[in-house]
């Protein structure tokens, strides 16, 4: 084993092999006789095998030290192993591992509902706690149903809400729907969501234009709209930031035909976009917000959160309740939740995100003024989105951008529903030197990327 540098976490990128080493790719050639084929991609040049992750960075299994720009899809904003959250796991660990969640439930469920209805945007919130943002996803929908009894719902176009059955009904990646349409819910519509940068979409006028038309088709086919489903900024969509006032107009439009509207920041909460929640970028309340990803300081944690008023949709437990899982209120991820919540308070992770985020995004801007293969830089704190094509979207090299990253060192995912748009949602506790190799490895990058793209 290789003992980390007392720096690691905050080191740069420091390459002793090209990646995928020896060492990964005899992991890969094993991955490949045990697990369904469908769910890692083993190409030549991917994956490489984590063994360790602290802070911003990450160890692969022939030693080569990586900047993650991805925070491992999302979760660790506040880097990788933050001390004082292994702490609060280790220490759980030696009390309650496992817990009966809705029956005798741990302790620690009650501390961490608590933390969060103090975040929540509402006097009184109650909540729902989960494994994944999919659960969470699908609770708030159950929700809707039983508080508004109609089962209809409206989407957005490049939305992704998750792939069990009731969240992948409501994501509109047609390659995740495909085989599985007829198991999917046929009372969903999807409507254009607006994007500033990506000038072919609609406008606002037009996406809430097209909400109101998905109201009354629902209507006449019996299936009556009862919950709007949005992601306040589009995460797997390629980072999509909607026009100022859009998510408080579609409030005002979804509050007025009675039903119900649902935040998915399972991507954007705490921290993330430079505000707690994306929804105080414009100060709108929804009826339900979903969170996960980061929340469980590393561990699995979601949860649906909502008003008392909504909440009390769903009866009172006789005994059995109507949604519950055999971890829900798994006391070793709540006592990381709480641990995490700590941290994201005492080191202002928040402001950093604004910070580092603006400082990354005008240096990105600046090194990459000259390519006229990228359209442009899109987002909102630590969570930026490179969209590459001048007139149109590059299907596809976002991927080849991420594999030239690799090389350098830099973990990175590519998004968008073309797989155009480079992805950055780093840990939010990345040093200035690690933000500056940031903006100077992805800048090269892009311009790597691009040309193998086009070779
Ligand atoms: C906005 C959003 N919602 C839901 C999900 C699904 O979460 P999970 O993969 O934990 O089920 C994701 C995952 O990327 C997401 O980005």
């Amino acid at each position: 084993m290789i003992h980390p540098s007392p720096a690691f976490g905050r080191e740069l990128p420091r390459m002793l092999t090209p990646p995928p080493g020896a060492r990964s790719s005899a992991l890969a050639a094993r991955l490949a006789a045990v697990e369904s084929r469908n769910v890692t991609f083993l190409g030549p040049d991917f994956p490489v095998f984590w063994t360790e992750a602290r802070g911003a960075n990450v160890r692969d299994a022939d030693g080569n030290v990586y900047l993650d720009l991805t925070g491992a899809f999302g979760v660790s904003v506040a880097g990788h192993a933050h001390p004082a959250i292994v702490e609060a796991i280790r220490e759980q660990a030696g009390t309650l591992v496992h817990g009966m969640g809705d029956v005798h439930p741990p302790a620690l469920k009650v501390e961490l509902l608590e933390a969060l209805a103090e975040l929540a945007p509402w006097r009184e919130c109650l909540g729902v706690l989960a494994s994944s943002g999919s659960e969470a996803v699908e609770i708030a929908l159950k929700t809707a149903l039983l508080a508004t009894d109609r089962p209809g719902i409206i989407a957005f176009e490049g939305s992704y809400h998750g792939l069990t059955p009731g969240a992948l009904a409501t994501t509109a990646r047609d390659d995740f729907r495909g085989p599985f349409r007829r198991h999917l819910h046929d009372g969903v519509r999807f409507v254009p969501f607006p994007d500033v940068l990506e000038g072919e979409d609609a406008s606002a006028g037009e996406a809430l234009e097209a909400v109101r038309r998905a109201f009354r088709e629902g209507e006449a086919a019996g299936r009556p709209v009862g919950a709007v489903i949005v992601e306040p900024i589009q995460g797997r969509g390629g980072v999509r930031v909607p026009p100022d006032d859009f998510l408080r107009e579609l409030r005002n439009q979804v509050h007025a035909e009675g039903a119900l509207l649902i935040f998915d920041e399972i991507f954007t909460g705490f921290g993330r976009t430079g505000q707690t929640f994306a929804l105080e970028h414009e100060g709108v309340t929804p009826d339900l917000l979903c969170v996960g990803k980061a929340l469980g300081g590393g561990l699995p944690l979601s949860a649906c959160l909502g008003s008392r008023d909504v909440m009390d949709a769903w009866p009172i437990s006789r005994g059995e309740a109507l949604h519950t899982s055999t971890f829900l209120g798994h006391p070793l991820s709540c006592a990381s939740a709480l641990a995490f919540l700590r941290v994201l308070e005492k080191e202002k992770l928040v402001e950093r995100a604004r910070e580092t985020g603006a400082r990354i995004r005008r240096g990105l801007e600046e090194a990459l003024s000259d390519e006229p293969r990228v359209r442009g830089i899109r987002g909102r704190g630590l969570f930026l989105g490179i969209v590459l094509g001048g007139d149109a979207p590059l299907p596809g090299a976002g991927a080849d951008v991420a594999a030239a990253a690799l090389q350098a060192g830099l973990i990175l995912l590519a998004a968008g529903d073309q797989g155009h748009v480079v992805e950055l949602s780093p840990p939010l506790t990345l040093t200035g030197p690690q933000a500056e190799a940031a903006v100077q490895g992805v800048a090269r990058a892009v311009r790597e990327g691009l040309d193998a793209w086009e070779a």
